[in-house]
């Protein structure tokens, strides 16, 4: 029988998070800070009010934690509040005016164009290879010593990122997955910090230190994807081939119904690495992040334990997702402690009200699942890993917008079906093969470059379960 919710609470494990500060950091403190780690930054007032409204470094922000207020920004107003300068600036270089960065008519368009990827029955289609590749993950690891430790969130990247190319790049990533992985991750080491200058609104023509480092990945992102589409457009170009069902094909032949014209290279290029960067780092972040939590908490090692026993071989894999409910709930409070994506930022176009606050025209608008996550006002032990709270009862009863993973509204993520239903197969293939011990002498510090990862990795011991 399961603990109640209560119960638990007196054994569940606090998941580490820098502590919140008591004041604010000062201009040069918060640059610093912002560059380091974002998620160092905020104060206990951020976790304890519904809005924050206040000028920095940054011009006049505002920090909105409210529910009602994060669906005014993202659903009920969202014509008015456009992606910010900042996160343009931190993310076009690589990801270019692809659908995560793009705005307005172009976004329409290509939002319209991807779409029929992520239908349910589409991504329902998708679960047996990504029960294959979970396989192929499980044989990698078995390969290794007994008590050997490896850093778990390089393999469940290289999963993450062979699950995209047994999905929508049927073709492959030409240079292989390892390639891309440490491509990917080091685009957002570098290219994926704030830069002081761009915190200040200095021109693009000043070089930043994180650009000129990011170049020759930006060259390999170029070349690899100029690659992928060359190879297909000379597969297409044979009356006989017989183009699959995937993205590339849905990119390549999309048009626009007004002007009947396709995307251009630039934007082709820059789907491609959208999705390659959108689609694998986040989903790699919650798997690392939920076998961390587990290794913590010896009750729902088991629960999920057996749940893969029973259900692994119990039916087909399309049903998986819906049968991996506990499973589910652990990957979803681990991305509740640790967001994936940390910080979702807006500008105001024109001025509005929120929580009762008045936002001026032009002001930068922070909706922060890392705060609202953690929130005082919204969750209950707030900090305490319980994925009781995503099961039956508990789970209706959390507010849509207290609970942001994928943000909400028109603009949220469009692989998230996708990315919880390949979460939930790799976690339970690895639970039904693996223990996992975390080396305790590795200090657990979130930080966040583009996606919330651990700092210095998650090494991680590795059994074979009797
Ligand atoms: C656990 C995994 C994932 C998390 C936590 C995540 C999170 C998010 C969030 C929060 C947004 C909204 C950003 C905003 O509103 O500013 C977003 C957008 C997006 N995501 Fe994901 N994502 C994940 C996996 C994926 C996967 C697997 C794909 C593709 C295969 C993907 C592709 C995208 C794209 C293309 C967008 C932009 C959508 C738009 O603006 O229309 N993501 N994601």
């Amino acid at each position: 029988m399961s603990l109640s919710f209560a119960d638990n609470r007196g054994q569940a494990f606090r998941a580490p998070a820098p502590k919140p500060r008591e004041m604010p950091l000062g201009p040069i403190g918060l640059i610093m800070a912002l560059r380091q780690n974002p998620v160092e930054t905020w104060t206990r007032a951020h976790f304890e009010k519904p809005i924050l409204v206040g000028r920095r470094v940054l011009g006049e922000m505002a920090v909105v934690s409210e529910p009602a207020a994060i669906r005014r920004v993202l659903l009920d107003n969202v014509a008015n509040y456009r992606k910010d300068d900042l996160q343009r600036r931190v993310l076009s270089p690589g990801l270019g005016n692809g659908l995560l960065t793009a705005d307005g008519k172009q976004w329409r368009a290509q939002r319209r164009t991807v779409a029929p990827m992520f239908t349910p029955r589409n991504v329902l289609s998708f679960a047996p290879p990504m029960a294959e590749a979970a396989r192929v993950a499980v044989e990698r690891l078995q390969r290794r010593r007994p008590g050997q430790t490896v850093d778990v969130s390089a393999d469940m990247a290289r999963v993450t990122l062979e699950i995209l190319e047994r999905t929508i790049f049927t073709d492959g990533l030409g240079q292989g997955p390892e390639h891309f992985r440490e491509a990917v991750s080091r685009y957002f080491d570098t290219a994926g910090r704030i830069d002081p200058l761009d915190l200040l609104g200095f021109p693009d023509f000043i070089p930043r230190i994180g650009r000129i480092k990011s170049r020759p990945t930006l060259r390999f992102f170029r070349d690899s994807v100029d690659a992928i589409i060359e190879k297909r457009r000379q597969s297409l170009a044979d009356p006989d081939y017989k183009a699959p069902h995937d993205l590339l094909t849905l990119l390549l032949e999309a048009t626009d119904p007004e002007t009947g014209e396709g995307l251009d290279e630039e934007e082709l290029r820059a789907n491609i690495i959208t999705f390659i960067g959108a689609g694998h780092e986040t989903t790699a972040n919650a798997l690392t992040w939920s076998l961390y939590l587990l290794s913590q908490s010896p009750e729902w090692r088991a629960r999920l334990e057996s749940e893969a026993d029973r259900e692994l071989g119990a039916g087909g894999a399309e049903t998986l997702a819906e049968r991996l409910i506990e499973t589910r709930a652990v990957i979803e409070e681990a991305m509740r402690l640790y967001p994936p994506a940390a910080t979702l930022t807006r500008e105001a176009i024109e001025p509005d009200m929120l929580a009762g606050r008045r936002i001026k025209k032009g002001m930068r608008v922070v909706v922060s699942p890392f705060v609202v996550h953690r929130h005082r006002l919204l969750w209950r032990d707030p900090d305490l890993f319980m994925p009781e709270r995503f099961l039956g009862e508990a789970r209706e009863k959390i507010d849509r917008f207290a609970y942001i993973p994928f943000g909400a509204g028109p603009r949220v993520c469009v692989g998230a079906s996708f990315a919880l239903q390949e979460a939930q197969i790799v976690l339970a293939h690895l639970m039904q093969a693996f223990r996992f011990e975390h080396v305790e002498t590795h200090e657990i510090v979130p930080v966040q470059r583009v996606t919330l990862r651990p700092k210095n990795g998650m090494p991680m011991r590795i059994f074979a379960r009797e």
